[in-house]
Parts: structure tokens; C-alpha cells; sequence
């Protein structure tokens, strides 16, 4: 294998053999409790039978058509019309995030007016490291390629406020300036964003944050284009993270929660412009993979299970539960900077001390290395580790895995 695997896997050296629900088994017979749902993907844990016998049931039938409409297709579109606010009405199905990225950015491109050639997007932001994609992100991911002339807007990342302001006396001062930034910039097409920023450590944005920005795109005739790869199908605890903080975004990308750990993605938006002339000409939306049916019989199973069984509001529930047990262990650990949750979404910011915040990507590794060994899975990227537990998580089974996140931190805090 080339080197560049993920920091998680390259630190934790496993050989994984099985998973079932939230617990993963390795080849030596090891369990682990699966805190990061396979890359953020199995908000039903792993190998959930249902969806198993969806796949399989699939896989005895039909595998690839290129993107040929093929049965149980229209059970999917109408579990998205559902499930997405109304306006999202039309809907290109691929395999990856990225790739879905890609698909919305062509369809800003072939719609926008003339003139509106730039990008916006924020600080922090992820997208995916396709090239389109990768001209969105200006950060360090590992892999510094090209980074295109996107108009860059502040994230409300308050913890470490790029403006030294303190929310909420700063009165969202961030905000104010990307708006401002928008009504300056007549050339920008589309603002592609995280509603909640992931990859960069699961930034949770201030009330006031989203309201300004949306409102000041909507009165400049900016697009909307909300990444919604990793927050989509309810692990904010709304099935778009964008709901809840009040935006109504004219394009959505979504991914990681749509099929259970199957590759699988949806591009989803306002039939104006998916449908338009320019955006919808022969072969736009389709690839190898797209609109796969293996994919499709995963997405139909799992968003038709998170509806059935209302599991946005086990969201809620287990998230408020997390984030209180997870709220005291701050409390006693100062190297434990910062604790930031979204539903069942959070991001641990470790530091090595409370007053400087410097980031300790040192604690935040030890105490990922330390959970493993102790039987805790979880994502770890720089000084930040990121915990997504499936949506079927017990409430033993959380109890059980912040009993071993604790007892990491306090082994690695003490040495
Ligand atoms: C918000 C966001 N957008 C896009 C991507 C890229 O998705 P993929 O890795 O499937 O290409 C990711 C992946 O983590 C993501 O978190």
C-alpha cells in the first residue's frame, strides 16, 4: 500500500474483521466501540441487517446500468422528497462527496449569470480533495495542491476567533464582515459552505451567524450551496443541519449519512436550476457510478429506517446525553480545551494548556492510540478528535465509551 493513509488509521494499526451495530471486531478478536461509525458513514452501525438485506437482495438482481432508471428508484426520490425541505425537489444521485461537490459547482457554473465567475467560501470549510472541490479549502489537509482564487468569508470558529472577539459582546462581528464581503463582490456566483464546519474540528456556529450570511446572499443573488456531506440525513439531529440554523439553501450536497457506509451521494436542489437548460444537458449528472443501484438499495433502506424509526429525535436525545457527560470531563481536564457538539456530532480540541489554547496534536494522538487500546474507536485529526456514534447507540453502550475516552485522557493527562 502507498503511504497516505488517515491519521487515524496509520496511528491505530488495526485489521478489522467484522462490525455489527456500534461495536468492531479485529482480527485478533478484540472489540471496539465504534465512536467515529466508520468514517463518520454508519448512522445505523455497522452492517444494520435491514440495509444487509437490501444490498444483498440487490446484488443477486442488478449491479450497474450506467444511470438507467432501475426498480425501487422512485421509492428513494420519494423518501427525499420527504425528508428534504420542500423547495429541494430535484435530485442527481453519484458514489462520492467530492464527486457530488463537483456535479453542484457545474451547475453554479452553467447557471450563473454573466460577470459571476468567483466562489465564496469559508475559512475552515471542507469539500472534498477533487480539484473543484480543493479550490474551496484553504487549509493544510495534508496534501497542498493547487488552491483556486475562491473569495474567502471568516468561520465562526469562536474558540480561536481570527478577530479576538468574544461572543456574544462581539456581536457576531465574523458574520458581519463575509456580508459585507458578499455585498462588495458583484462577481460571486455561489457561497458553498458547511452549515457546520466538520473536518476542521466540528465548528458550531453562534445564533446570528448563519441569519446574516443567508440573508445578505438571498439580497445580492448569491447562491446558497450548502455541503451537507457529513451533517445530512440527521446527525445534527434536523436531517439537514441547514434546517435548524435557518437556511434555505438552493443547492445540497449530502453523503456520508445517505447509505450506511455505501458509497453513495445525492446532489439535491430547486428544479430552477437543476432542471435549467444549461445545467441538465446530456450526460451532466452521469458517471460510472452514478445513480448505481446497489447505492440507491442501500439510501432507500437506511433514510427509510432514520424516518420510521424518528431517529433525528434519537439524535437529539443521545447527543444532549453525550454532551453533558462530555461537558464534565472537560471540566476537569484543562488540556481538554474545548468540547463542541452538534446532535450526535462533536469535536474535542485538545491544548496543552487553558490559557494559550496552543493546539496539542501530542495529547490529542496519545488519548486516540490510548482509547483504541482500551476498546474506544474514535476520528482523530491534528489536536482534534471527532466522536459521530451511530444513531443506535445504547445508552450502556455511551456510558461505557465515555468510561474509556476518560480514562485515556486521564492516563495521558497524568504522564
Ligand atoms: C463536508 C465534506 N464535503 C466533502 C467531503 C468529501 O467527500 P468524499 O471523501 O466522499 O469525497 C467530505 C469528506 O469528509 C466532507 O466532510
Amino acid at each position: 500500500m502507498a503511504p497516505g493513509a488517515s491519521e487515524e488509521t496509520a496511528l491505530g494499526q488495526r485489521v478489522f474483521a467484522h462490525g455489527r451495530g456500534a461495536v468492531l471486531t479485529d482480527l485478533d478478536g478484540a472489540d471496539y466501540l465504534d465512536f467515529a461509525a466508520g468514517t463518520l458513514t454508519q448512522s445505523l452501525g455497522h452492517c444494520h441487517p435491514e440495509v444487509v438485506d437490501a444490498l444483498t437482495a440487490q446484488a443477486a438482481r442488478l449491479w450497474n446500468v450506467h444511470d438507467s432508471a432501475t426498480e425501487g428508484r422512485d421509492v428513494l426520490l420519494d423518501l427525499l422528497t420527504r425528508l428534504l425541505p420542500e423547495h429541494l425537489d430535484t435530485y442527481a444521485f453519484f458514489s462520492t462527496g467530492a464527486e457530488a461537490v463537483e456535479a453542484a459547482l457545474r451547475v453554479v457554473q452553467a447557471t450563473a449569470p454573466p460577470g459571476r465567475n468567483r466562489l465564496g467560501a469559508l475559512r475552515h470549510g471542507f469539500h472534498g480533495k477533487t480539484m473543484g472541490a480543493r479550490m474551496l479549502v484553504h487549509w493544510d489537509i495534508g496534501n497542498q495542491a493547487f488552491a483556486g482564487n475562491s473569495v474567502l468569508g471568516y468561520s465562526p470558529y469562536c474558540y480561536r476567533c481570527p478577530l479576538d472577539l468574544e461572543y456574544p459582546s462581539c456581536e457576531v462581528r465574523c458574520a458581519s464582515l463575509v456580508r459585507k464581503h458578499i455585498a462588495e463582490k458583484p462577481n460571486v456566483s455561489a457561497l458553498v459552505f458547511e452549515p457546520v464546519l466538520g473536518a476542521a474540528g466540528v465548528i458550531v456556529p453562534p445564533p446570528g451567524y448563519w441569519e446574516q450570511i443567508a440573508e445578505a446572499c438571498r439580497a445580492n443573488g448569491v447562491l446558497l450551496v450548502a455541503d451537507e456531506v457529513l451533517t445530512g440525513g440527521g446527525r445534527t439531529g434536523s436531517f439537514l443541519a441547514s434546517e435548524a440554523l435557518g437556511i434555505e439553501p438552493d443547492l445540497v450536497v449530502l453523503s456520508k449519512g445517505m447509505a450506511n457506509g455505501f458509497p453513495f451521494a445525492v446532489l439535491a436542489g430547486r428544479a430552477e436550476l437543476l432542471r435549467s437548460p444549461e445545467a441538465a444537458r446530456a450526460g451532466s449528472y452521469a458517471s460510472t457510478y452514478a445513480s448505481n443501484p446497489l447505492g440507491i438499495a442501500a439510501a432507500r433502506a437506511t433514510l427509510g429506517i432514520i424516518e420510521r424509526d424518528r431517529l433525528t429525535e434519537r439524535v437529539r436525545e443521545l447527543g444532549a446525553l453525550l454532551d453533558e457527560r462530555l461537558s464534565a470531563l472537560r471540566a476537569r481536564h484543562e488540556q481538554l480545551g474545548d468540547v463542541r457538539a452538534a446532535g450526535l456530532l462533536f469535536g474535542l480540541e485538545f491544548v496543552t494548556d487553558e490559557d494559550s489554547r496552543t493546539p496539542a496534536p501530542d495529547i490529542a494522538r496519545n488519548v486516540y492510540t490510548t482509547a483504541l487500546d482500551l476498546g474506544l474507536r474514535t476520528s482523530v485529526g491534528g489536536h482534534i478528535i471527532r466522536l459521530a456514534p451511530p444513531f443506535t447507540l445504547t445508552e450502556a453502550q455511551l456510558d461505557e465509551g465515555v468510561g474509556m475516552l476518560a480514562e485515556a485522557i486521564e492516563r495521558v493527562t497524568a504522564t
